[in-house]
C-alpha cells in the first residue's frame, strides 16, 4: 500500500507543524517545506514518529524558481503529491497611510501570490494522478481587520483563489478549499503581542472573552479542519472557506 504524499508549506512551526502531524497520523507520508530545513527538525521527528516518511525541503514559497525546484525534488523523493497545503505566511502590519509598497508586497507574495505558484506547479501533477487535495490557508482577517490592509486582501484573495481552483479542479478529481482560523496560539500572535507592547496572556484573555466558545485556538483546531479537506473521501466538498474561529463576538 503505498501512502498518500502531502505538501505542507510553512511546516516548521505553529499551524504548519500541527498539520503535518495531523497528515502524519492519518497516514500520509509528509513534505515539510520552510524557509530552512533545520528549522523542520522537531516536525519531521514528530511527523516520522507516526511510521511515514517525512522530509524537509528548503524554500521561499514566494519565488517561482524555489517552487518550480521543490515541486521537482518532492515528487523525486517522495512521490507524485495528492495533498498540498498552502500555509506558509506572513504579517506586517501597518495601518493604511504608513503601510510600505515593500510591506503590502511582501505580505501578499507570501501569502497569496505563493499559492498560486504551489497551485500552478502541483495542478498538472494532479490531473495527471486522477484527482488531489488542495487546502489553502485564510484568514478571519479576509473580512477585513485594522492595520492589516495587506493581510486582509492577501487573505480574500486566497479564497477567489480557491473557488476557481474548485471550478477547474472539478472534472480533475481535484478539491480545492480554504481554512480561515481565527486567533490561534503560535509564534505569529505571539510576536504580534510583542510587537504592539501586550503581554501575550492578556491578548489571550481579551481574545477568549470575544470568542462565544470561550476560548483561543490552538494550533491542532486548525489541522483538524484542514484534515478534512484532505480526506480522500471529502471529494464532494470543493470551493468552501471554513471559519475555525469559535464564533467571534460581534
Ligand atoms: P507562524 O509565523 O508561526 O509560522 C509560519 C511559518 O511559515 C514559519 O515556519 C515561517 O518560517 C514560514 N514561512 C514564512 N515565510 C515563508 C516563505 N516565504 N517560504 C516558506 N515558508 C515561509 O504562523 P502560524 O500562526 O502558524 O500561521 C500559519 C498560517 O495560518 C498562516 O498562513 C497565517 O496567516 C494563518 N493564520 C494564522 C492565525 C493565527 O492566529 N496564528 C490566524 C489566521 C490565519
Amino acid at each position: 500500500m503505498t501512502r498518500p504524499v502531502a505538501i505542507v508549506t510553512g511546516a516548521a512551526r505553529g499551524i504548519g507543524a500541527a498539520i503535518v502531524l495531523r497528515l502524519a497520523q492519518d497516514g500520509h507520508d509528509v513534505a515539510l517545506v520552510d524557509l530552512s530545513r533545520d528549522a523542520c527538525d522537531d516536525a519531521v521527528a514528530a511527523a516520522r514518529d507516526c511510521g511515514v516518511q517525512a522530509r524537509a525541503f528548503a524554500a521561499d514559497v514566494s519565488s517561482e524558481t524555489d517552487v518550480r525546484r521543490m515541486v521537482a525534488e518532492v515528487e523525486g523523493e517522495l512521490g507524485a503529491p495528492f495533498v498540498l497545503v498552502n500555509n506558509a505566511g506572513i504579517l506586517r502590519d501597518r495601518t493604511i497611510a504608513n503601510l510600505s509598497v515593500a510591506d503590502w508586497s511582501a505580505v501578499i507574495d507570501v501569502n497569496l501570490k505563493a499559492a498560486f505558484l504551489t497551485c500552478r506547479e502541483i495542478f498538472p501533477i494532479m490531473r495527471r494522478e486522477g484527482g488531489g487535495r488542495i487546502v489553502n490557508l485564510s484568514s478571519t482577517a479576509a473580512l477585513g481587520t485594522y492595520g492589516e490592509a495587506n493581510y486582509s486582501a492577501a487573505k480574500a484573495g486566497v479564497i477567489g483563489l480557491t473557488r476557481t481552483l474548485a471550478i477547474e479542479g472539478g472534472r480533475h478529481g481535484i478539491t480545492a478549499n480554504a481554512v480561515a482560523p481565527g486567533f490561534v496560539v503560535t509564534d505569529m500572535t505571539r510576536e504580534v503581542a510583542q510587537r504592539s507592547g501586550v503581554k501575550f496572556d492578556e491578548m489571550v484573555a481579551q481574545m477568549t472573552r470575544e470568542t462565544v466558545v470561550g476560548r483561543v485556538g490552538e494550533p491542532a483546531d486548525i489541522a483538524h479542519a484542514v484534515a478534512f479537506f484532505a480526506d480522500l473521501r471529502s471529494s464532494y466538498v470543493t470551493g468552501q472557506t471554513m471559519y475555525v474561529a469559535g464564533a467571534p463576538r460581534g
